[in-house]
């Protein structure tokens, strides 16, 4: 997959190496011509509590989805524990519209492994996994090429750069499931086990990968470490907003003049990243919605689009900045038909492990799809509402709320289309039936 033409409002940290059209994967003489694995270097001479700092001054926050704030999360783990510690990257990327790690993934494994080497010095590891979706082939076969050149030059192994510390790191790859994504049940697939989420706490930071101390971030997040400890936490910070520091990939899809993968200052204005980086929206209609963070964050209506693109303004304006896949939708969008379509997704991929989840999910998936066919009633509508908020915060995993918050802003923000669907029903015929009738 290839980075987007640069625009001029980018600010290019993470993507500051690639060429346009970057083809190939930048090999590690590249990446050392262009100042790669000095932050390694710099960072083998820096106390773990400096590394630590200089992240926490970078109000780095994760970029996996919750916007965590990164260096807090390196600071829970007990470097003195006597077990192993363990650094594990989140390049599962299975959020709706994210399409951004493959991108670091595929063209700079360099930076990543980078990263986990600070971090894994930051808290006292000696190992670390990379958790790749097992649909990203052409990715995990580029990082595993990225991985055996850092062995050769000495930068991963049993004497990093000759430091007397070891650290080895090797991919995972899963098997096509969402909820591996989510950091506790990813550590179940990864120590071989189904992907069903474990109850927290126990966060991963006290126990997490055969039940010690881990760290879990996403690609991006890891990927912004080496250029904070070369420039400063300060530095960082300073290209985004108070505590949301930084630059982020956003993954701009739907109906749009130029979609496609753009790193951006955090702050920038959504409507900028909209209508210039974005070209605005396409064959020149009229904006109706936009999903800012993923296909779990609430929808916005354009008059709620005229704010910062970081965490808390998207929060305050309730949504989220979430996985920074920026979907949006033109005037012709059927957002009944747009909503039953992603409820089916959640339905799909619940684990099912917790009954809210796993019943919550099918039957708005089934309410949806009745009330999209037009055979819906106006109750079904509430029952939506309803069922979603009896699911909000009551399952195993964010699975639940990553479902019941866009089926809430939908209905909310959009009900007259969903009563429109009702209010136009032609006769309802019933869909042809899939499975034969069992006689009896
Ligand atoms: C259902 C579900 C799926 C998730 N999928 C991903 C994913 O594909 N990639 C990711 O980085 N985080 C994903 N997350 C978030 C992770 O649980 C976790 O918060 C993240 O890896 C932490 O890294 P960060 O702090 O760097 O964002 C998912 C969460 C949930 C609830």
């Amino acid at each position: 997959m290839l980075l987007n033409k640069p625009h001029p409002l980018e600010v290019k940290v993470l993507t500051r190496r690639y060429e346009y059209p970057q083809k190939e994967a930048i090999g590690v003489d590249e990446y050392v011509a262009k100042e790669g694995y000095e932050a390694l270097k710099k960072a083998l001479d820096m106390t773990p509590e400096a590394i630590i700092d200089e992240v926490k001054k970078s109000s780095l926050r994760g970029r996996g989805g919750a916007g965590f704030p990164t260096g807090l999360k390196w600071s829970f783990v007990d470097r003195k524990s006597p077990k192993p510690k363990y650094i594990v990257v989140n390049a599962d990327e299975g959020e709706p519209g994210t399409c951004k790690d493959r991108i670091i993934l595929e063209h700079e494994g360099h930076r990543l492994i980078e990263g986990c080497l600070i971090a894994g010095r930051a808290i006292g590891s000696n190992r670390g996994w990379i958790y790749i979706r097992g649909e990203y082939r052409t990715q995990i076969e580029a990082m595993d090429r990225a991985i055996a050149e850092a062995y050769a030059r000495g930068y991963l192994g049993d004497n990093v750069m000759g430091s007397g510390w070891a650290f080895h790191l090797s991919t995972h790859t899963g098997a096509g499931s969402y909820e591996c994504g989510e950091e506790s049940a990813l550590l179940e697939s990864l120590e071989g086990k189904r992907g069903n989420p474990r109850l927290k706490p126990p966060f991963p930071a006290t126990s997490g990968a055969f039940q010690c101390p881990t760290i879990v971030n996403n690609v991006e997040t890891y990927s912004a470490v080496p250029d904070i400890i070369l420039k400063g936490g300060d530095w960082y910070a300073a290209l985004g907003t108070p505590k949301n520091g930084g630059t982020r990939l956003v993954c701009l899809s739907g109906h749009l003049v130029t979609p496609g993968v753009y790193e951006v200052p955090l702050g920038i204005p959504l409507m900028t990243i909209i209508n210039e980086i974005g070209g605005g929206v396409w064959k020149g209609r009229k904006l109706k919605a936009v999903i800012p963070g993923g296909s779990s964050s609430p929808v916005l209506r354009p008059e709620e689009c005229d704010i910062p693109a970081d965490y808390d303004s998207l929060a305050k304006a309730g949504s989220m900045l979430g996985s920074g896949a920026t979907m949006v939708l033109d005037e012709t969008t059927d957002m009944v038909k747009l909503m039953a379509r992603i409820m089916k997704f959640y339905a799909h991929e619940s684990c099912g492990w917790c009954i809210p989840c796993r019943e919550g999910t099918a039957w708005l998936a089934k309410i949806l799809a009745r009330l999209d066919e037009g055979a819906g009633t106006k109750k079904d509508i509430d029952m939506v509402d309803e069922l979603a908020q009896g699911m909000m915060g009551r399952t195993f995993c964010a699975l639940g709320d990553a479902a019941a918050m866009p089926a809430m802003s939908f209905v909310k923000k959009f009900r007259g289309e969903f009563e429109a669907k009702i209010a136009n029903a032609k006769v309802y015929m019933p869909a042809p039936q899939t499975q034969p009738l069992v006689v009896l």
